[in-house]
């Protein structure tokens, strides 16, 4: 946009380089194909992405929490192992996605700053507290799992970049997910006190888990939006419900019940039906009135600044390899 107007009806005028930008954005929309970061886009796509991009990253930092509080307290050596690969893989999810939200422009330290000044959100379900060890079970198979189902469309969205990011994300999420059901299948086949800690973790993380594809699509506004652009694929609702065909004959297979009186089959629909949702408490957590929010959001930010050191290091050792004209990737390599 040029800057040589301050005329109303010359300012909505595209310059000739937002008209050609804005084509090819269309094109490469309509056939299906990628955005990249040097191309055109849209400044409302921009923007969604980086909101979208960077509440994906914050949610899988602090993520890590309820399940980093159990790795000193896992029953045996393998499974202590086990959840400390997977907690280190949630920080590495985040790792990539904030690099593909700075793709689009935004630093990672102001995103990263508009998550410790509770200027951005995350997924509320990190605000509810492991209380037990089959947390650990429930939180992979019902959290993760759900994340897979959120996250495989989005292997294909419209910009590179995040789509690219999901690719190894998925593949992750698809271990959690699995060592999360042997966890509690275990639980589920030992003594009547471990089955009964399976089901009630199961019990407290099947709502909120229900609740990490949003709102129903009626209060989802931007959804409309982020299907245009390719972004999404598939509808809130539509997610939710793949999520609860795919979780109901796993739950028989764990020998657990999931907490809905009214999850039955549907013949007609071809689709299970379930109760509703309770959509106040989502909010409210989301407001940050969550059991959680304010011990989440203090953890990270004293993280935050517990590393302050590392960060200063990282800089002092990139500043000097400038100095000395040597690639830092070369040294790292060697190193
Ligand atoms: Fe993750
Ligand atoms: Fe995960």
């Amino acid at each position: 946009m040029t800057q040589t107007t301050s005329s109303p009806s010359l300012a909505s005028v595209p310059s000739p380089e937002d008209a050609a930008g804005q084509e090819n954005f269309d094109r490469l929309i309509a056939e299906d194909s990628r955005i990249e970061p040097r191309d055109w886009m849209p400044q409302a796509y921009r923007k969604s992405l980086t909101r979208q991009v960077s509440q994906h990253a914050h949610s899988e930092i602090i993520g890590m929490q309820p399940e980093a509080n159990w790795i000193t307290r896992a029953p045996s050596l393998k499974r202590k192992a086990i959840l400390m690969a997977k907690v280190q893989d949630e920080a590495g999810h985040g790792l990539y996605l904030y690099s593909a939200a700075e793709t689009l422009g935004t630093p990672r330290d102001v995103l990263n700053d508009q998550l410790l000044e509770g200027k951005a959100k995350y997924s509320s379900i990190f605000n509810y507290p492991a209380r037990t060890w089959a947390d650990m079970g429930a939180i992979g198979w019902l959290v993760d799992g759900a994340a897979i189902c959120n996250q495989v469309p989005l292997c294909r969205a419209s910009y590179g970049p995040y789509g690219r990011a999901m690719v190894r994300i998925c593949k992750e999420e698809s271990f959690h997910q699995r060592q999360g059901w042997e966890i509690l299948f275990e639980l589920s086949h030992g003594t009547p006190e471990q089955k009964q800690m399976a089901q009630d973790a199961v019990n407290r993380t099947y709502g909120p888990a229900l609740q990490m594809f949003g709102p129903p699509d009626a209060d989802s506004p931007n959804s409309q939006q982020s299907m245009a652009w390719k972004v999404k694929r598939f509808s809130n609702d539509e997610l939710r419900q793949r999520f609860v065909d795919m979780i109901v004959p796993q739950a028989e297979a764990l020998g657990l019940t999931l907490p809905d009186p009214d999850l039955k089959w549907n013949e007609e629909r071809g689709h299970y039906d379930f109760g509703p949702l309770d959509w106040d408490e989502f909010t409210d957590v989301i407001k940050g009135n969550g059991p959680m929010n304010a011990q989440r959001m203090a953890r990270r930010i004293q993280a935050h600044e517990e590393g302050a050191w590392v960060r200063e290091a990282a800089a002092a050792y990139a500043r000097r390899q400038a100095e000395q004209h040597v690639p830092a990737d070369t040294q790292l390599i060697g190193a």
